[in-house]
């Protein structure tokens, strides 16, 4: 054993060391290889140390370079050095974080991680969290809670009697509302289609002097970062609106909320704590391993009504039972990493960091404008939208940027028109990279600009990848 995790350890270091100089996405041979794992089931056993290294030698070329500087796809994080650290601690530790009976260590780190994530978010104090996979769970975990809350005000207890023959709930979203918020309202029976949608602004805020009238028991799903533009919703007159007719308020707030850590950003969130509860990615800006989510619910009781299992086998823990506020029992120890990345930032650190993602994204912002790219978006929170030109030659742009491989970013619709996203969320990117990204993303730019036979093009070297 203490070969082999030495062994990894080195091949990790190897492939963190080589992010810098190599292609953000895997090449073709690379894919090609993975072939090499699409073997019959071995009969017999086989060292270790050979499987490691035929994961090694044919996966580590085969990932997304999601840990370097340079990947602004989606909305991804990468993986501060504590909780990567962390996370091969807890690895080895191998808890299930279920009760506190299973690992006292998870329940203790998930009720300090939940202490100074509350703190860090500006939510309140005695609001209750669940550690999940990711937002989208989260928004499912959170909305749960909020269906309890909203029935158990009418008398009808959902975990017991279901759906059927309750009374109706309203829930209203925006026309800009993530789509992993849709899918928890279906799965949590409430339908993804069953809403009332308030039309949004140009940025994709909720339009509040569009909010309709409600009556009692509604949830209303607002958001704190707009996946496209990174727009937060009015939360503070929205929740002023709803909790007027006694309403739920649930804040998606996957990457947005992070804001709330960062003095110089918190304005724009402002309101966000007045809702009831609150989902985030701890995957995206706090930069841990995937998976990681967060729920908070303010009314602290309502998430283990709706979460809670008892069992004659599962005895009532000693401190918190983390397995009592999420959908799952057994699961991984998410707080690990949770807490030793807010360990290692502290306050400073963890505001810095969202402040110094947001700063790469203005420089992109105005540097593709000084050259005549169009940006489609008020530049609030980390997300750019890019257009060069025309939808096509947009398209032609992005796909000749993968291809070339110095960075990497996705496509988009905003509003009718093809964009190009740029989302700085990683800690592990650098002015540099910046730098050396915008050179590529102007190159492309003009190489497909010039071209007019549409087709394969060829991709334009921005020069040496090591500058
Ligand atoms: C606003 C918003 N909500 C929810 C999600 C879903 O997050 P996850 O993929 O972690 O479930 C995202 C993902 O980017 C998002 O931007």
């Amino acid at each position: 054993m203490a070969d082999l995790l030495r062994q990894v350890a080195a091949r990790a270091q190897r492939y963190l060391d080589g992010l810098d100089a190599r292609l953000v996405a895997p090449t073709q041979e690379a894919l090609k290889q993975l072939d090499l794992l699409d073997e019959p089931f071995p009969e017999c056993p086989t060292d270790p140390a050979a499987v490691i290294d035929l994961l090694d030698r044919v996966g580590s070329p085969a990932t997304m370079a999601t840990g370097g500087g340079r990947y602004f796809g989606f909305v991804h994080g990468g993986c501060l050095p504590a909780a990567l650290a962390a996370n091969w601690l807890a690895g080895a530790w191998d808890q299930n974080a279920a009760l506190h009976v299973t690992s006292p260590i998870a329940s203790r780190l998930e009720e300090v991680a939940q202490r100074w994530l509350t703190e860090a978010l500006d939510l309140p104090e005695d609001c209750e969290a669940a550690f999940v996979s990711g937002a989208t769970m989260a928004n499912f975990t959170a909305l749960a809670a909020a269906r309890t809350a909203m029935l158990e005000g009418l008398g009808w207890n959902v975990e017991a009697a279901g759906l059927y023959g309750a009374p109706p709930l309203t829930v209203v979203v925006s026309e800009e509302t993530h789509p992993s918020v849709s899918k928890a309202l279906g799965l949590l029976g409430l339908g993804r289609e069953r809403v009332v949608r308030v039309p949004v602004d140009e940025q994709g805020r909720m339009r509040a002097e569009a909010f309709p009238e409600l009556a009692r028991p509604a949830i209303v799903c607002v958001q704190a970062g707009n996946v496209n533009t990174g727009a937060v919703d009015p939360v503070g007159r929205i929740c002023e609106l709803a909790h007027a007719s006694g309403a739920w308020v649930h804040v998606d707030g996957a990457f947005g909320l992070w804001a709330k850590a960062s003095p110089r950003l918190a304005g724009l969130v402002e309101g966000v704590e007045r809702a009831d509860s609150w989902a985030t990615d701890a995957h995206k800006w706090l930069n841990v391993p995937y998976d990681s989510g967060l729920a908070f619910v303010r009314h602290a009781d309502f998430l283990p009504r709706a979460m809670a299992l008892r069992a004659a086998y599962i005895p009532k823990g000693a401190r918190r039972d983390p397995g009592q506020y999420t959908p799952e029992l057994s699961r991984r120890a998410r707080g690990v990493e949770i807490w030793a990345a807010l360990r290692s930032l502290g306050r400073a650190g963890l505001a810095d960091m969202i402040d110094r993602t947001c700063g790469h994204a203005r420089h992109f912002a105005d540097a593709l404008r000084a050259a005549g790219c169009e940006i489609l978006n008020e530049v609030v929170l980390n997300q750019v939208l890019v257009r060069f030109g025309d939808d096509e030659t947009t398209l032609r742009v992005i796909d000749h940027i993968q291809r070339e491989g110095t960075c990497w970013c996705g496509g988009t619709t905003w509003q009718g028109r093809t964009a190009m996203r740029i989302s700085v969320t990683s800690w592990a990117t650098t002015a540099r990279d910046v730098e050396r990204s915008l050179r590529c993303v102007i190159q492309a730019w003009r190489c497909e600009a010039a071209r007019d036979v549409p087709g394969d093009s060829p991709v334009a070297s921005v020069g040496p990848l090591l500058v």
